[in-house]
């Protein structure tokens, strides 16, 4: 079927909520490529948002799902477990950094992982309520609906939240919040709203996903390590953007050092197959008794299968080196349009999680998310699918495959390049 075909479809069957605006449908794809109904192609420096670190259809994660498939595709682990999940749990359990021996239970999406995480921390501290931040995302589920650090299009049409989750700010200097602040908020949070015999938990994203790819420096994240110590609060680690390699370490966490007492993962766990995973502490995840997690396709075996490929695919790809280097590639071509460009401003990355602001005003460091959209729609129209984020909109953050050619790469960098020539 054509675009125009499938597009009729869509606005005839599909709800208004869930329909994307984008027209064109994919219809095949490899690594940071991809070919639409019509048989256009597109760079791809989105990557599904965040979850093909290792490119579209890796050989050997398609291998592994078709030889999985001829095995056994569902029993429910609860009902009949099998080798996949347990042998995910214990490749996990070494790769994560959380504090002492790990333990792990697998769900489907990012938000699945999150809401566990929170019924997991409640049945440790048999507490209820929990701190998240400013411009922090979180999911669709209503319970991280409310984690969400912002309203629209998450909550607006949705209310009410549940009542306990309470914010606090992020760090970002460029926007006016320094450390000390959201240290003081966080602070304050606790005190006049969640309480500290009280609170379950602190979750944060160690760098900003939907929030603008705003990393949080390790001096704050040490300081929430030794609030939640004094407190006797578990600190969770939203991984579901940061983690599988995209800041040049398996986990953003690692950066700083600090060992959180949970993670959470999804995205680019198993290169497009539905898998989350919750890590934790052994004492804190095995505070919930016996079958009181998990879902009828929780860590199906050929997300497992995949899971389990793309671990083998960071062994043997350097795809941590390679990030770092693509990383610095981005960095350093950004900084030529912050040089050039009055738009161009605040070029920040944590490996290859890199991104720039678009401001109409570089001195007042005004948010432009006008722009921000304008070249989003144009670098599609020239065959480049590209994404914009923040807490102001006006975001332009990077998710390509880190296993892309340096000849796509550039090929879609120069895009963006002429773009902007043309919209400023
Ligand atoms: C940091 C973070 N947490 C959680 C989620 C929710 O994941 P999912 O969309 O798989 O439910 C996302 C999705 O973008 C995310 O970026």
């Amino acid at each position: 079927m054509s675009n125009a075909e499938l597009n009729e479809l869509k606005r005839k069957y599909v709800a208004n909520g869930a329909a994307s605006p984008a027209t064109a449908f994919a219809d095949h794809a490899e690594n940071a490529e991809v070919w639409d109904a019509d048989g256009n192609r597109f760079i791809d420096f989105a990557g599904g948002i965040g979850v093909l670190n290792i490119g579209h259809r890796h050989p050997k994660v398609v291998a592994a799902v078709k030889a999985q498939l001829d095995k056994v595709m569902h029993t429910c682990q609860t009902v009949m477990p099998y080798e996949g999940y347990v042998r995910v749990a214990e490749k996990l359990s070494h790769l994560v950094p959380v504090r002492g021996h790990a333990k792990v239970m697998l769900a489907n999406s990012g938000a699945e992982a999150l809401e566990n995480a929170v019924k997991i921390a409640r049945a440790a501290t048999g507490r209820p309520n929990v701190i998240c931040f400013d411009g922090g995302y979180h999911g669709r589920t209503f319970f991280t609906m409310a984690m969400n650090g912002k309203v629209a299009p998450y909550q607006t049409d949705f209310g009410p939240m549940p009542g306990t989750v309470f914010r606090a700010p992020y760090p970002v200097d460029y926007h006016g919040v320094s450390e000390d602040e959201a240290i003081r908020g966080l602070m304050m949070a606790l005190k006049t709203d969640a309480g500290p015999t009280n609170t379950a938990a602190i979750i944060l994203e160690p760098v900003l996903g939907e929030g603008g790819f705003y990393p949080a420096p390790t001096s704050f994240l040490e300081r929430i390590r030794a609030i939640c110590d004094e407190l006797g609060i578990l600190m969770i680690i939203d991984e579901v953007q940061s983690g599988f390699g995209r800041t040049g370490k398996m986990f953003a966490i690692e950066h700083s050092g600090v060992e959180p007492d949970i993670m959470t993962m999804a995205k680019s766990m198993a290169d497009g197959m539905p898998i989350s995973a919750v890590v934790g502490t052994d004492k804190v995840m095995d505070a919930s008794g016996p079958n009181s997690l998990g879902g009828t396709y929780t860590g199906s075996p050929t997300a497992c299968a995949a899971a389990l490929a793309v671990m083998e695919v960071f062994e043997e790809e350097n795809i941590l080196e390679k990030s770092l280097a693509l990383g610095e590639k981005l960095a350093k071509r950004f900084n030529q349009w912050q040089a050039r460009y009055e738009c161009v401003d605040n070029v920040r990355h944590l490996g290859a999680m890199a991104a720039f602001e678009l401001v109409s005003d570089k001195h007042a460091k005004t948010p432009n998310a006008e722009l921000a959209g304008a070249l989003c729609k144009k670098a599609r129209e020239e065959g480049l699918i590209l994404l914009s984020c923040g807490m102001y909109g006006n975001t332009i953050r990077f998710l390509m495959p880190i296993t892309i050619d340096d000849s796509v790469l550039n090929e879609g960098l120069d895009i963006i390049e002429s773009c902007l020539e043309s919209l400023v």
